[in-house]
């Protein structure tokens, strides 16, 4: 007996060994949009002391981490980019050290260098922001929905978190963090973490991020806003004159999660809110770990454009639970959650929608792919966008082409096997960040597993890293759609009468605009808007895909609500489209730069940086 538990002892020591040795650090991926070097000193802890001060407009105090200096050098290098560093200390007796900002590159900021001892564990940053940052936008009172208070909100993806905190700011470095913000007593602050959900006397607020994320993740939003709870893990922020509007439209957030979960395993980061920002958040929603960042654009009175809510809850499996390592990865992150959206959005609004919303999302990637063209480099999975802008490269492709991949994954393996495997690998690579490569290997092992008929059905690689669309595409079918099709065939003789009845929700409505015959006319245009009214709806994306066509087929009539909508709204992806297609002829181009000088000032940088270009 005695000897057996010896050998027991002994094998259990030995194998524990062995594991140790084996567990080698995973070297930290080049990331070509950071100046960082992860592998040689890295940051794994953030403590964040800041104060937001609405009169000068800047954000200042100190951020200390917590680093691993791996290779025992004497410098560490963070991203900076805009930033005013005054001060860097070191460990917890703050020992000034001195730093160094190396040369600037466009879009990436620069270096900074600090020196550090070997046995350096802690370094305190001090800095303050300038208005040349890109990530936080100051409101005047006048451009929230209140018109009362003024209001700030960060964006920090792509590569935009350098211009509020130095950090290292790449996608495939996490760290988790605490924040004390001191805000103006009458705001309330919010962050990428657990959050307040009343205002208190002091206008002090804690956060606590206990999950590692990458930078791009961290987010701040200080304003006049109120907390309604939806269920007991699920809520919305907003200005006061939103709050209930938001409430009642997003009613079905607690059952998108519990869907979610059972499609892909727990929701790993306990509460999950949105906030509401005013109309100049630049994107349809970002997000941000614990409390997604939401335009108004998505409030159309009848719960109708809530698939963006999936889409952003989607990604805290596919984006924020499992990252990519650099933003030439990104499809990782957008081309699965918009897997995981429509898997939401089917089990939460039921299969006809689904089928309607995946034809939508094939129209999408032909009508990216014809822009960009099919030999675009642009058009592979993997993308090269070092030396670029990384949200300049952004395009449709890793949301569409991605989901388009995946879904012919399900289709050649079954649903059940898929969601087994996507399960898995959310669990496999929980709080990591990865490559397309990484992915390759996890899927080449987990689900095609030697089996070459499987391969040659899939065609990873023709996916993954060749242009265009390979010819396993699966074309997906809408019975709705088809008799929307059926109608768009006969309207021109028999009259637009009645049609208000036949084709009723926003997706019907959007897939007969996008259909709108090449030939139509203003005076048709008109027919159907005096039908439907389109030009006055008020639901975003509908009017949207209605002034592209207006714009097109130079529907005069709609000119000032289109002029209203370009002034309204900073959601870049949905302002786009209307100017690329003014910019087709040398009135709309006219008409164009006319509005956009007006419109600027109500612009995101973000926005600006997308649209200036196309102006030329
Ligand atoms: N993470 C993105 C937003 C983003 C992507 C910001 C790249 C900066 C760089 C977000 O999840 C997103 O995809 N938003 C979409 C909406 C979605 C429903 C397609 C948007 O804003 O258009
Ligand atoms: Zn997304």
């Amino acid at each position: 007996m005695k000897k057996i538990n010896l050998l027991l002892i002994i094998i259990i020591v030995f194998t524990a060994c062995q594991k140790k040795e084996t567990t080698i650090k995973h070297e930290i991926v080049k990331d070509s949009h950071s100046f960082s070097k992860p592998n040689q000193a890295v940051a794994k802890h953030l403590d964040l002391d800041i104060k937001v001060d609405f009169n000068s407009q800047t954000i200042s105090g100190k951020a200390s981490w917590i680093i691993e200096n791996n290779s025992k050098g004497d410098e560490i290098i963070f991203d900076e980019n805009s930033l005013n560093i005054t001060k860097v200390t070191l460990g917890d007796d703050e020992k000034e050290t001195t730093f160094e900002l190396g040369k600037e590159v466009e879009f990436h900021g620069k270096p900074l260098h600090i020196k550090i001892k070997s046995n350096t564990t802690k370094v305190n940053i001090y800095y303050n922001t300038t208005k040349d940052g890109v990530a936080l936008q100051w409101l005047k009172p006048e451009q929230t929905a209140d018109k009362k208070k003024p209001f700030v909100f960060s964006q920090g993806e792509s590569i935009w978190s350098r211009t509020w905190i130095p950090c290292q700011d790449s996608p495939g470095i996490r760290f988790t963090y605490n924040a004390k913000v001191t805000v103006p007593k009458d705001l309330m602050a919010v962050m990428s973490a657990t959050n307040p959900q009343q205002k208190n006397k002091t206008g002090i607020y804690t956060f606590r991020q206990e999950k590692a994320i990458p930078s791009y993740l961290m987010a701040i939003a200080v304003g006049d806003i109120e907390f309604k709870p939806i269920d007991n893990r699920t809520g919305v922020y907003a200005e006061h004159t939103v709050i209930n509007k938001a409430k009642w439209e997003f009613e079905e957030l607690g059952k998108m999660v519990n869907a979610a979960e059972k499609l892909f395993g727990p929701y790993q980061w306990g509460r999950y809110d949105v906030i509401v920002l005013p109309p100049s958040f630049p994107y349809g929603g970002m997000e941000n770990p614990n409390l997604t960042f939401l335009t108004p654009t998505v409030l159309a009175g009848d719960r109708s454009l809530t698939s963006l809510l999936a889409h952003e809850l989607g990604h805290s499996w596919s984006g924020n639970l499992v990252t990519n390592a650099t933003w030439d990865d990104i499809w990782l992150n957008e081309g699965f959650t918009t897997y995981v959206e429509h898997r939401i959005g089917e089990k939460v609004f039921g299969v006809k929608e689904a089928k309607m919303q995946d034809v939508l999302s094939r129209k999408a990637l032909k009508v990216n792919l014809d822009e960009i063209g099919n030999n675009s480099p642009d058009s592979r999975l993997k993308v090269d966008t070092s030396g670029r802008n990384p949200d300049e490269g952004l395009s449709d492709i890793p949301y569409e082409k991605g989901y388009a991949f995946l879904q012919t994954v399900e289709a050649a393996v079954g649903r059940e096997k898929f969601d087994k495997f996507l399960t898995d690998y959310f669990k496999a690579h929980a709080f990591q960040s990865i490559t397309t490569e990484d992915f390759v290997e996890y899927f080449n092992k987990n689900l095609i597993n030697g089996d070459k008929v499987l391969a040659d059905k899939i065609k990873l690689n023709d996916w993954i890293y060749k242009t265009g669309t390979p010819n396993n595409i699966i074309i997906p079918i809408s019975e709705d759609f088809n008799s929307i099709d059926n109608i768009q065939k006969t309207w021109k003789k028999i009259g637009v009468k009645g049609l208000n009845q036949k084709i009723k929700s926003t997706n019907e409505k959007q897939h007969f605009i996008d259909y709108l015959p090449n030939d139509i006319t203003p005076k048709e245009m008109a027919e159907i808007d005096k039908e439907f009214n389109f030009t006055n709806s008020g639901n975003f994306v509908v009017q949207r895909q209605w002034f592209i066509q207006a714009i097109q087929h130079k529907y005069k009539k709609a000119y000032p609500s289109i002029e209203q909508f370009l002034t309204s709204y900073s959601r870049t992806g949905s302002l786009l489209p209307l100017y690329k297609q003014m910019i087709k002829t040398p009135e709309g181009k006219t008409w164009a730069k006319r509005i956009y000088e007006k419109a600027k000032t109500g612009y995101h940088t973000t926005t600006i940086q997308a649209i200036k270009p196309l102006l030329k």
